[in-house]
Protein backbone atom coordinates (compact mmCIF):
# COMPACT_ATOMS: atom_id res chain seq x y z
CA UNK A 1 0.00 0.00 0.00
CA UNK A 2 1.20 3.63 -0.97
CA UNK A 3 2.08 5.85 2.00
CA UNK A 4 -0.78 7.97 0.95
CA UNK A 5 -3.39 5.06 1.22
CA UNK A 6 -1.87 4.64 4.50
CA UNK A 7 -2.27 8.39 5.90
CA UNK A 8 -6.17 8.21 4.18
CA UNK A 9 -6.59 5.17 6.11
CA UNK A 10 -5.21 6.59 9.41
CA UNK A 11 -7.61 9.21 8.80
CA UNK A 12 -10.85 7.22 7.72
CA UNK A 13 -10.50 5.46 11.15
CA UNK A 14 -11.56 7.95 13.46
CA UNK A 15 -15.20 8.03 13.67
CA UNK A 16 -16.30 11.43 13.45
CA UNK A 17 -19.62 11.41 13.04
CA UNK A 18 -20.44 15.06 13.53
CA UNK A 19 -24.71 14.50 14.64
CA UNK A 20 -23.88 12.57 17.33
CA UNK A 21 -22.92 13.94 20.55
CA UNK A 22 -21.27 10.53 21.59
CA UNK A 23 -18.97 10.97 18.94
CA UNK A 24 -17.48 14.57 19.66
CA UNK A 25 -14.31 13.01 20.82
CA UNK A 26 -13.48 11.31 17.89
CA UNK A 27 -14.46 14.35 15.81
CA UNK A 28 -11.93 16.26 18.00
CA UNK A 29 -9.08 13.63 17.67
CA UNK A 30 -9.97 13.34 14.03
CA UNK A 31 -9.28 17.42 13.94
CA UNK A 32 -6.17 17.27 16.10
CA UNK A 33 -4.52 14.26 13.86
CA UNK A 34 -5.39 16.75 11.00
CA UNK A 35 -3.59 19.65 12.86
CA UNK A 36 -0.85 16.98 13.16
CA UNK A 37 -0.27 16.13 9.34
CA UNK A 38 -0.45 19.71 8.39
CA UNK A 39 2.35 20.45 10.65
CA UNK A 40 4.58 17.87 9.09
CA UNK A 41 4.39 19.64 5.96
CA UNK A 42 5.30 23.38 7.71
CA UNK A 43 2.00 24.84 7.07
CA UNK A 44 1.30 27.42 10.00
CA UNK A 45 -1.48 25.77 11.54
CA UNK A 46 -4.20 26.49 13.96
CA UNK A 47 -7.39 24.36 15.74
CA UNK A 48 -10.00 26.99 16.10
CA UNK A 49 -12.72 26.13 18.72
CA UNK A 50 -16.30 26.40 17.90
CA UNK A 51 -19.47 25.96 20.16
CA UNK A 52 -19.09 22.90 18.55
CA UNK A 53 -16.76 20.97 16.42
CA UNK A 54 -13.33 22.73 16.06
CA UNK A 55 -12.13 24.38 12.87
CA UNK A 56 -9.24 23.65 11.33
CA UNK A 57 -6.89 26.29 9.19
CA UNK A 58 -3.56 25.85 7.84
CA UNK A 59 -1.25 28.01 5.18
CA UNK A 60 1.83 28.22 3.67
CA UNK A 61 3.96 31.60 4.06
CA UNK A 62 1.64 33.90 1.94
CA UNK A 63 3.51 36.68 -0.72
CA UNK A 64 1.96 39.71 -1.82
CA UNK A 65 0.89 39.60 -5.21
CA UNK A 66 0.58 36.18 -5.35
CA UNK A 67 -2.96 34.69 -5.76
CA UNK A 68 -4.54 33.54 -2.61
CA UNK A 69 -6.64 29.93 -3.04
CA UNK A 70 -8.96 28.64 -0.21
CA UNK A 71 -9.11 24.91 0.12
CA UNK A 72 -12.36 24.21 1.95
CA UNK A 73 -13.11 20.53 3.06
CA UNK A 74 -14.69 18.71 6.04
CA UNK A 75 -13.43 16.01 8.20
CA UNK A 76 -17.08 15.27 9.70
CA UNK A 77 -19.04 12.30 8.29
CA UNK A 78 -22.39 10.94 8.27
CA UNK A 79 -23.68 8.18 10.89
CA UNK A 80 -23.43 4.81 9.30
CA UNK A 81 -26.74 3.27 10.41
CA UNK A 82 -28.10 0.71 9.47
CA UNK A 83 -24.68 -0.79 10.51
CA UNK A 84 -26.06 -4.45 10.07
CA UNK A 85 -25.79 -3.54 5.94
CA UNK A 86 -22.31 -2.93 5.67
CA UNK A 87 -19.84 -5.11 4.01
CA UNK A 88 -17.21 -4.59 6.46
CA UNK A 89 -16.52 -2.12 9.69
CA UNK A 90 -17.76 1.41 8.24
CA UNK A 91 -14.22 2.61 10.13
CA UNK A 92 -11.98 -0.20 9.34
CA UNK A 93 -11.22 0.74 5.46
CA UNK A 94 -10.58 -2.10 3.15
CA UNK A 95 -9.75 -2.51 -0.28
CA UNK A 96 -11.34 -4.29 -3.07
CA UNK A 97 -12.65 -3.88 -6.50
CA UNK A 98 -10.17 -1.12 -6.82
CA UNK A 99 -12.17 0.86 -4.33
CA UNK A 100 -11.92 2.00 -0.55
CA UNK A 101 -14.75 0.99 1.62
CA UNK A 102 -15.26 2.94 4.34
CA UNK A 103 -17.06 5.84 5.73
CA UNK A 104 -16.48 9.03 4.58
CA UNK A 105 -14.17 7.37 2.35
CA UNK A 106 -15.83 9.72 -0.90
CA UNK A 107 -17.69 12.29 1.04
CA UNK A 108 -15.43 14.04 2.43
CA UNK A 109 -12.61 12.46 3.70
CA UNK A 110 -10.75 10.95 0.22
CA UNK A 111 -11.81 13.59 -1.74
CA UNK A 112 -10.38 16.49 1.11
CA UNK A 113 -6.92 14.73 1.66
CA UNK A 114 -6.42 14.31 -1.42
CA UNK A 115 -5.87 17.97 -1.65
CA UNK A 116 -3.46 17.61 1.07
CA UNK A 117 -1.30 15.24 -0.27
CA UNK A 118 -1.12 17.24 -3.39
CA UNK A 119 0.15 19.82 -1.34
CA UNK A 120 2.81 17.92 0.35
CA UNK A 121 3.76 16.12 -2.92
CA UNK A 122 4.22 19.86 -4.45
CA UNK A 123 6.15 20.90 -1.25
CA UNK A 124 7.84 17.90 -1.25
CA UNK A 125 9.03 18.14 -5.04
CA UNK A 126 9.57 21.77 -5.64
CA UNK A 127 9.92 23.36 -2.16
CA UNK A 128 7.29 25.44 -2.14
CA UNK A 129 3.66 26.25 -3.28
CA UNK A 130 2.95 28.54 -6.63
CA UNK A 131 -0.36 30.42 -4.83
CA UNK A 132 -0.98 31.77 -0.98
CA UNK A 133 -2.63 28.43 -0.17
CA UNK A 134 -5.26 28.74 3.21
CA UNK A 135 -6.69 25.08 3.80
CA UNK A 136 -9.77 25.58 5.48
CA UNK A 137 -11.97 22.20 7.01
CA UNK A 138 -14.57 21.73 9.44
CA UNK A 139 -15.91 19.32 11.58
CA UNK A 140 -19.64 19.86 11.33
CA UNK A 141 -20.96 20.14 7.24
CA UNK A 142 -22.70 17.56 7.50
CA UNK A 143 -25.45 19.14 9.88
CA UNK A 144 -25.26 22.52 8.39
CA UNK A 145 -22.12 24.40 9.06
CA UNK A 146 -23.99 26.22 11.82
CA UNK A 147 -20.45 27.80 13.08
CA UNK A 148 -19.31 28.45 9.96
CA UNK A 149 -20.49 31.64 9.23
CA UNK A 150 -19.72 33.41 12.60
CA UNK A 151 -16.11 31.99 12.28
CA UNK A 152 -15.67 33.60 8.61
CA UNK A 153 -17.07 36.73 9.71
CA UNK A 154 -14.86 36.68 12.98
CA UNK A 155 -11.47 35.61 10.90
CA UNK A 156 -11.99 37.72 7.93
CA UNK A 157 -8.84 39.28 7.59
CA UNK A 158 -7.13 35.49 7.74
CA UNK A 159 -9.44 33.81 5.31
CA UNK A 160 -9.36 36.63 2.79
CA UNK A 161 -8.71 34.84 -0.99
CA UNK A 162 -9.45 35.07 -4.43
CA UNK A 163 -11.46 31.74 -4.97
CA UNK A 164 -12.22 28.75 -3.36
CA UNK A 165 -11.71 25.12 -4.52
CA UNK A 166 -13.60 22.30 -3.07
CA UNK A 167 -13.80 18.63 -4.07
CA UNK A 168 -16.85 17.38 -2.18
CA UNK A 169 -19.34 17.45 -4.96
CA UNK A 170 -20.12 14.69 -8.17
CA UNK A 171 -18.25 13.37 -10.70
CA UNK A 172 -20.36 12.37 -13.40
CA UNK A 173 -18.52 8.72 -14.68
CA UNK A 174 -15.40 7.24 -14.25
CA UNK A 175 -12.31 9.08 -16.22
CA UNK A 176 -15.03 11.90 -16.96
CA UNK A 177 -13.46 15.14 -14.86
CA UNK A 178 -16.28 16.80 -13.51
CA UNK A 179 -16.48 21.26 -12.76
CA UNK A 180 -19.31 21.75 -10.78
CA UNK A 181 -21.53 25.67 -11.05
CA UNK A 182 -23.93 25.35 -8.74
CA UNK A 183 -25.48 23.55 -5.45
CA UNK A 184 -29.03 23.63 -4.32
CA UNK A 185 -29.97 25.36 -1.00
CA UNK A 186 -31.45 23.67 1.18
CA UNK A 187 -34.34 24.00 4.28
CA UNK A 188 -35.04 21.29 6.81
CA UNK A 189 -37.68 21.13 9.46
CA UNK A 190 -39.51 18.67 11.30
CA UNK A 191 -43.41 18.13 12.31
CA UNK A 192 -45.30 16.61 15.24
CA UNK A 193 -48.83 15.64 14.89
CA UNK A 194 -50.54 15.08 18.54
CA UNK A 195 -53.81 13.20 19.19
CA UNK A 196 -54.85 10.86 22.25
CA UNK A 197 -52.52 11.62 25.45
CA UNK A 198 -51.88 8.42 25.28
CA UNK A 199 -52.21 5.21 22.32
CA UNK A 200 -55.16 3.63 22.38
CA UNK A 201 -56.71 0.45 22.01
CA UNK A 202 -58.06 0.91 18.82
CA UNK A 203 -61.14 -1.11 18.97
CA UNK A 204 -62.47 1.12 22.14
CA UNK A 205 -61.62 4.56 20.44
CA UNK A 206 -60.77 4.19 16.65
CA UNK A 207 -63.32 5.92 14.61
CA UNK A 208 -64.48 8.44 17.78
CA UNK A 209 -61.17 10.27 17.71
CA UNK A 210 -58.75 11.44 15.08
CA UNK A 211 -55.85 9.12 14.47
CA UNK A 212 -52.35 11.34 13.97
CA UNK A 213 -51.02 8.77 11.55
CA UNK A 214 -53.89 9.33 9.43
CA UNK A 215 -53.20 12.91 9.81
CA UNK A 216 -49.86 12.52 9.33
CA UNK A 217 -50.53 10.76 5.60
CA UNK A 218 -52.65 13.41 4.31
CA UNK A 219 -50.95 16.30 5.52
CA UNK A 220 -47.83 15.01 3.91
CA UNK A 221 -50.01 14.12 0.59
CA UNK A 222 -50.79 17.96 0.56
CA UNK A 223 -47.09 18.77 -0.13
CA UNK A 224 -47.28 17.55 -3.72
CA UNK A 225 -49.77 17.80 -6.18
CA UNK A 226 -50.59 14.23 -8.31
CA UNK A 227 -48.16 15.54 -11.10
CA UNK A 228 -45.23 15.84 -9.04
CA UNK A 229 -45.40 19.54 -8.87
CA UNK A 230 -44.62 20.90 -4.84
CA UNK A 231 -48.18 22.16 -4.22
CA UNK A 232 -47.20 24.97 -1.79
CA UNK A 233 -48.49 27.92 -2.33
CA UNK A 234 -45.78 30.27 -3.56
CA UNK A 235 -43.03 27.47 -3.50
CA UNK A 236 -41.78 28.45 -7.25
CA UNK A 237 -42.22 32.65 -6.89
CA UNK A 238 -38.25 33.05 -7.36
CA UNK A 239 -36.92 30.17 -9.05
CA UNK A 240 -34.91 30.80 -11.96
CA UNK A 241 -35.33 29.02 -15.12
CA UNK A 242 -32.61 26.85 -16.46
CA UNK A 243 -30.52 28.73 -19.29
CA UNK A 244 -30.98 27.17 -22.76
CA UNK A 245 -26.94 26.53 -23.46
CA UNK A 246 -27.37 24.23 -20.02
CA UNK A 247 -30.13 21.83 -20.86
CA UNK A 248 -28.74 21.39 -24.25
CA UNK A 249 -24.97 20.84 -22.72
CA UNK A 250 -26.61 18.77 -20.69
CA UNK A 251 -28.14 16.74 -22.87
CA UNK A 252 -24.33 15.65 -24.02
CA UNK A 253 -23.59 14.69 -20.30
CA UNK A 254 -22.53 10.57 -20.03
CA UNK A 255 -23.87 8.91 -16.72
CA UNK A 256 -26.71 11.35 -16.22
CA UNK A 257 -29.81 10.06 -18.65
CA UNK A 258 -33.13 9.16 -17.20
CA UNK A 259 -32.07 5.25 -17.70
CA UNK A 260 -28.72 6.24 -15.88
CA UNK A 261 -31.01 7.25 -12.51
CA UNK A 262 -32.89 3.94 -12.85
CA UNK A 263 -30.33 1.82 -13.03
CA UNK A 264 -28.09 3.67 -9.98
CA UNK A 265 -31.10 3.87 -7.96
CA UNK A 266 -32.46 0.42 -8.67
CA UNK A 267 -35.87 1.99 -8.35
CA UNK A 268 -39.36 1.09 -9.69
CA UNK A 269 -39.60 4.43 -11.58
CA UNK A 270 -38.65 7.54 -12.36
CA UNK A 271 -41.44 10.48 -10.88
CA UNK A 272 -41.00 14.38 -10.24
CA UNK A 273 -42.30 18.09 -12.26
CA UNK A 274 -43.21 17.10 -15.19
CA UNK A 275 -41.20 19.13 -18.18
CA UNK A 276 -37.95 18.16 -16.97
CA UNK A 277 -35.86 14.73 -17.15
CA UNK A 278 -33.85 13.59 -14.50
CA UNK A 279 -30.49 15.88 -14.14
CA UNK A 280 -32.99 18.91 -14.69
CA UNK A 281 -35.04 17.70 -11.77
CA UNK A 282 -32.13 17.45 -9.56
CA UNK A 283 -29.48 19.93 -10.42
CA UNK A 284 -32.03 23.13 -11.29
CA UNK A 285 -35.52 22.63 -10.09
CA UNK A 286 -36.70 22.78 -6.12
CA UNK A 287 -38.17 19.97 -4.52
CA UNK A 288 -40.12 18.34 -1.28
CA UNK A 289 -38.56 15.33 0.31
CA UNK A 290 -39.96 13.55 3.25
CA UNK A 291 -36.80 12.05 4.98
CA UNK A 292 -38.44 10.16 7.92
CA UNK A 293 -41.50 9.29 9.06
CA UNK A 294 -42.98 7.67 12.45
CA UNK A 295 -46.22 6.94 13.96
CA UNK A 296 -47.46 3.70 15.73
CA UNK A 297 -46.45 0.35 16.22
CA UNK A 298 -43.44 -1.00 13.91
CA UNK A 299 -42.53 -4.33 15.29
CA UNK A 300 -43.21 -7.56 14.09
CA UNK A 301 -47.11 -8.86 13.50
CA UNK A 302 -50.12 -6.41 14.22
CA UNK A 303 -50.89 -4.42 17.17
CA UNK A 304 -54.35 -2.55 17.15
CA UNK A 305 -53.36 0.88 18.54
CA UNK A 306 -54.50 4.24 17.70
CA UNK A 307 -50.99 6.14 17.94
CA UNK A 308 -50.77 9.63 20.36
CA UNK A 309 -49.02 10.99 17.83
CA UNK A 310 -47.02 11.02 14.14
CA UNK A 311 -43.64 12.63 13.27
CA UNK A 312 -41.84 13.75 10.21
CA UNK A 313 -38.71 14.94 9.07
CA UNK A 314 -39.06 16.91 6.06
CA UNK A 315 -36.61 18.92 3.92
CA UNK A 316 -36.80 20.81 0.73
CA UNK A 317 -33.96 21.31 -2.00
CA UNK A 318 -33.67 24.90 -3.05
CA UNK A 319 -32.87 26.85 -6.25
CA UNK A 320 -31.72 30.49 -7.14
CA UNK A 321 -33.11 32.75 -6.47
CA UNK A 322 -35.53 30.99 -3.20
CA UNK A 323 -34.48 32.23 -0.08
CA UNK A 324 -34.51 29.44 2.64
CA UNK A 325 -36.23 31.55 5.33
CA UNK A 326 -39.02 32.47 3.15
CA UNK A 327 -39.60 28.81 1.64
CA UNK A 328 -39.21 27.88 5.52
CA UNK A 329 -42.13 30.19 5.96
CA UNK A 330 -44.43 29.42 3.77
CA UNK A 331 -43.59 25.51 4.48
CA UNK A 332 -45.12 26.42 8.33
CA UNK A 333 -47.82 28.50 6.86
CA UNK A 334 -49.33 25.39 4.23
CA UNK A 335 -48.58 22.86 7.18
CA UNK A 336 -50.76 24.65 9.50
CA UNK A 337 -53.32 25.43 6.98
CA UNK A 338 -53.40 21.60 5.59
CA UNK A 339 -53.45 20.09 9.17
CA UNK A 340 -56.51 18.05 9.91
CA UNK A 341 -58.28 18.60 12.19
CA UNK A 342 -58.81 16.77 16.02
CA UNK A 343 -54.31 17.13 16.05
CA UNK A 344 -52.34 19.45 17.75
CA UNK A 345 -48.96 20.66 15.21
CA UNK A 346 -45.69 21.81 16.36
CA UNK A 347 -43.30 22.86 13.62
CA UNK A 348 -39.87 22.56 14.84
CA UNK A 349 -37.92 24.79 12.37
CA UNK A 350 -34.47 23.02 10.92
CA UNK A 351 -30.92 24.00 9.65
CA UNK A 352 -30.61 25.69 6.29
CA UNK A 353 -28.27 26.97 3.53
CA UNK A 354 -28.92 29.07 0.28
CA UNK A 355 -27.83 27.81 -3.58
CA UNK A 356 -25.39 28.63 -4.99
CA UNK A 357 -24.69 29.26 -8.83
CA UNK A 358 -21.76 30.91 -10.38
CA UNK A 359 -20.21 30.93 -14.35
CA UNK A 360 -17.87 28.10 -15.07
CA UNK A 361 -16.77 30.11 -18.22
CA UNK A 362 -15.45 32.94 -15.86
CA UNK A 363 -11.15 33.16 -15.39
CA UNK A 364 -11.43 31.18 -12.42
CA UNK A 365 -13.46 28.58 -13.85
CA UNK A 366 -11.67 28.06 -17.52
CA UNK A 367 -8.89 27.49 -14.96
CA UNK A 368 -10.45 24.86 -13.13
CA UNK A 369 -11.39 23.10 -16.73
CA UNK A 370 -8.05 23.15 -17.62
CA UNK A 371 -6.45 21.61 -14.79
CA UNK A 372 -9.23 18.77 -14.89
CA UNK A 373 -8.14 18.06 -18.48
CA UNK A 374 -4.40 18.25 -17.34
CA UNK A 375 -4.81 15.85 -14.74
CA UNK A 376 -7.49 13.64 -16.75
CA UNK A 377 -6.39 13.28 -19.95
CA UNK A 378 -10.48 14.03 -20.97
CA UNK A 379 -12.37 16.74 -21.71
CA UNK A 380 -14.49 18.04 -18.37
CA UNK A 381 -18.08 18.72 -18.33
CA UNK A 382 -20.01 21.26 -17.04
CA UNK A 383 -22.50 20.59 -14.07
CA UNK A 384 -24.72 22.16 -10.94
CA UNK A 385 -25.75 19.72 -8.64
CA UNK A 386 -28.54 18.19 -6.19
CA UNK A 387 -27.01 18.19 -3.21
CA UNK A 388 -25.86 21.08 -0.89
CA UNK A 389 -22.85 22.10 0.87
CA UNK A 390 -24.71 24.98 2.75
CA UNK A 391 -21.48 27.34 3.10
CA UNK A 392 -20.41 27.76 -0.44
CA UNK A 393 -22.76 31.22 -1.22
CA UNK A 394 -21.30 32.32 2.03
CA UNK A 395 -18.36 32.47 1.27
CA UNK A 396 -19.52 34.60 -1.49
CA UNK A 397 -21.19 36.62 0.89
CA UNK A 398 -19.09 37.16 3.27
CA UNK A 399 -15.24 36.85 1.78
CA UNK A 400 -16.26 37.94 -1.99
CA UNK A 401 -14.90 34.35 -3.63
CA UNK A 402 -16.23 32.22 -5.67
CA UNK A 403 -15.91 28.30 -5.61
CA UNK A 404 -14.66 25.70 -7.91
CA UNK A 405 -16.58 22.53 -7.53
CA UNK A 406 -13.83 19.60 -8.42
CA UNK A 407 -15.89 16.61 -7.68
CA UNK A 408 -14.71 13.19 -7.35
CA UNK A 409 -17.65 11.42 -5.95
CA UNK A 410 -19.36 8.67 -8.51
CA UNK A 411 -23.26 8.35 -8.23
CA UNK A 412 -22.59 4.71 -6.80
CA UNK A 413 -20.19 6.01 -4.04
CA UNK A 414 -22.57 5.64 -1.66
CA UNK A 415 -22.43 8.68 0.22
CA UNK A 416 -24.75 8.52 3.17
CA UNK A 417 -25.27 5.03 2.44
CA UNK A 418 -23.94 1.90 4.05
CA UNK A 419 -20.84 0.64 2.01
CA UNK A 420 -19.63 3.88 0.91
CA UNK A 421 -16.41 3.89 -1.42
CA UNK A 422 -14.13 5.83 -3.37
CA UNK A 423 -11.89 4.36 -6.23
CA UNK A 424 -8.12 4.77 -5.63
CA UNK A 425 -7.84 5.79 -9.16
CA UNK A 426 -10.09 8.90 -7.83
CA UNK A 427 -7.99 9.69 -5.17
CA UNK A 428 -4.90 9.49 -7.17
CA UNK A 429 -6.66 11.69 -9.98
CA UNK A 430 -7.51 14.13 -6.56
CA UNK A 431 -3.77 14.34 -5.58
CA UNK A 432 -2.73 15.43 -9.36
CA UNK A 433 -5.77 17.55 -9.76
CA UNK A 434 -4.82 19.72 -6.36
CA UNK A 435 -1.04 20.21 -8.41
CA UNK A 436 -2.54 21.22 -11.56
CA UNK A 437 -5.29 23.75 -10.03
CA UNK A 438 -2.88 25.10 -8.10
CA UNK A 439 -0.05 25.90 -11.15
CA UNK A 440 -3.31 26.95 -12.97
CA UNK A 441 -4.52 29.15 -10.70
CA UNK A 442 -0.91 30.72 -10.19
CA UNK A 443 -1.22 31.89 -13.68
N1 LIG B 1 -20.71 16.23 -0.19
C1 LIG B 1 -22.09 16.41 0.12
C2 LIG B 1 -22.83 17.22 -0.91
C3 LIG B 1 -22.79 16.71 -2.31
C4 LIG B 1 -22.58 15.38 -2.61
C5 LIG B 1 -23.01 17.58 -3.33
C6 LIG B 1 -22.55 14.94 -3.92
C7 LIG B 1 -23.02 17.15 -4.62
C8 LIG B 1 -22.79 15.82 -4.92
C9 LIG B 1 -22.22 17.05 1.47
O1 LIG B 1 -21.37 16.48 2.43
C10 LIG B 1 -23.61 16.84 1.98
O2 LIG B 1 -24.00 15.72 2.13
N2 LIG B 1 -24.32 17.91 2.25
C11 LIG B 1 -25.59 17.84 2.88
C12 LIG B 1 -25.81 19.19 3.49
C13 LIG B 1 -26.91 19.23 4.50
C14 LIG B 1 -26.71 18.24 5.62
C15 LIG B 1 -27.02 20.62 5.03
C16 LIG B 1 -26.68 17.50 1.89
O3 LIG B 1 -26.59 17.87 0.71
O4 LIG B 1 -27.63 16.83 2.29
ZN1 LIG C 1 -22.33 14.56 2.99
Amino acid sequence: MTAELNTLFEFLRFPSVSTDSAHSGDVRACAEWLVNQLRKMNLTVDLHETPKHPVVVAKNTHVAGRRTVMIYGHYDVQPVDPLELWNSDPFEPVIHDGKIWARGATDNKGQMLAHVLGVEKTLREVGELPVNLTFLFEGEEEIGSPHLAPFLLHHYDDLRCDVVAISDTGMVAPGVPTLGYGLRGITCCEVVLRGPKRDLHSGLFGGAVANPASAMARLVASLHALDGRVAIDGFYDHVRDLALWEREMWQHIPGVSDADFLAVTGSHGLFGEPGYSSSERTWARPTAEVNGLTSGYQGEGSKTVLPAEARVKLSFRLVPDQSPKEILAKVQNHLEWHCPPGVELEFIAGHDGKPYLTDPHSPFGIAAQQALRTSFQAEPVLIREGGSIPIVQTFHDILGADSLLLGLALSDAQIHAPNENFPVENFEAGIRLNQALLAELAK
